[in-house]
């Protein structure tokens, strides 16, 4: 299978408009060691011709223009993006829906819930119901992946559960502590070739290393995994916000409770860190904190990156 890394930032993209940040300021002064980085999502191809987006960024149309593979080709109007799959609701993740507007067909799958989401928002009906069918994915159970002619594209998702939060733009405080978070809020996606052999992990947003995620993922040929911020509370740390990681549903790069200690002695063949905020020392090229990562043997995924299962 062929994956393409479209955005490897988390929400807001790195440098976040409003960052005056010591790491968003390096981006913006086209300093090398810190490439800028447009809002996580990636393609996905069994064929190599046939792409499915994993998440729609608000960066869309500009991902779309920087990878040949997802450009038009044939009829005059055309795309090779055959379907979407949506593990959240999150602005970050659904935003480019709306770049994909209009008359071209494609298949959007979706928890019930997060299509319910979608549903009861207006503005997602520039996606013309005629060509574009929204398929509700149920968690836990095998879908094989097709466009919206009902052609299988070559692999298969297993949608579940992970620790997580629900949509910022949809808390609601009078819920608890959770928000009003159900399951279907915060998704990962197991992907396996079409004769269902396993072959990765997609996780771009989780809140806490359980046991049964840690089972789950050990023996991976690779994971794509939560990068969002090294420390819990690195924002307020560095005066740039109020929120810690744990209360927008990220669990951390370093730490003993941190994604690297969780699956240090895991067997994963290859780890990557996606969906990194513009706080994380680990964007830049020259930092101790990526020296850390890659010395955990973790990678630090990139625009443009291209990975092969
Ligand atoms: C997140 O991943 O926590 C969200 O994308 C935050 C946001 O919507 O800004
Ligand atoms: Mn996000």
């Amino acid at each position: 299978m062929h994956i393409v890394v479209l955005g490897s930032a988390a929400g807001g993209g790195y440098p976040q408009w409003n960052c005056n940040h010591p790491n968003s300021r390096r981006a913006r002064n086209g300093d090398p060691a810190a490439p800028m980085r447009t809002q996580s999502s990636i393609a996905v191809s069994a064929d190599g011709e046939r792409w499915v987006l994993f998440n729609a960024s608000p960066d869309l149309r500009q991902q779309i223009n920087s990878n040949a593979v997802l450009h038009p080709h044939g009829a005059l109007r055309t795309s090779p993006i055959k379907a979407v799959v949506l593990t959240n609701a999150d602005v970050d993740h659904v935003t480019g829906l709306l770049t994909l507007r209009e008359s071209q067909a494609f298949n959007l799958y979706a928890t019930p819930r997060v299509q319910q989401v979608l549903a009861g928002n207006s503005i997602f009906n520039v996606l013309n119901p005629k060509f574009v069918q929204r398929v509700p994915m149920p968690l836990n159970e095998v879908l094989a992946v097709r466009d919206a002619s009902g052609a299988e594209l070559g692999f298969q998702v297993v949608p579940f559960a992970v620790p997580g939060k629900v949509a910022l733009w949809l808390e609601d405080a009078f819920k608890g502590d959770n928000f009003g978070s159900v399951d279907e809020d915060t998704i990962a996606l197991e992907v396996r070739d079409a004769n269902g052999i396993p072959q990765f992990f997609y996780v771009p947003g989780c809140a806490r290393m359980t046991p049964e995620l840690a089972a789950r993922i050990d023996g991976a040929e690779l994971i794509f995994f939560d990068g969002t911020l090294y420390v819990d509370d690195e924002m307020i740390r560095d005066g740039v916000g109020v929120k810690t990681g744990e209360r927008m549903g990220h669990m951390s790069v370093s730490g003993a409770e941190g994604t690297m200690a969780a699956l240090r002695d895991s067997n994963v063949r290859r780890k990557v860190f996606i969906h990194i905020n513009t706080t994380n020392p680990i964007l830049i090229a020259d930092t101790p904190e990526r020296k850390a990562v890659e010395d955990n043997g973790w990678e630090v995924s990139f625009d443009g990156m291209q990975l092969e299962v």
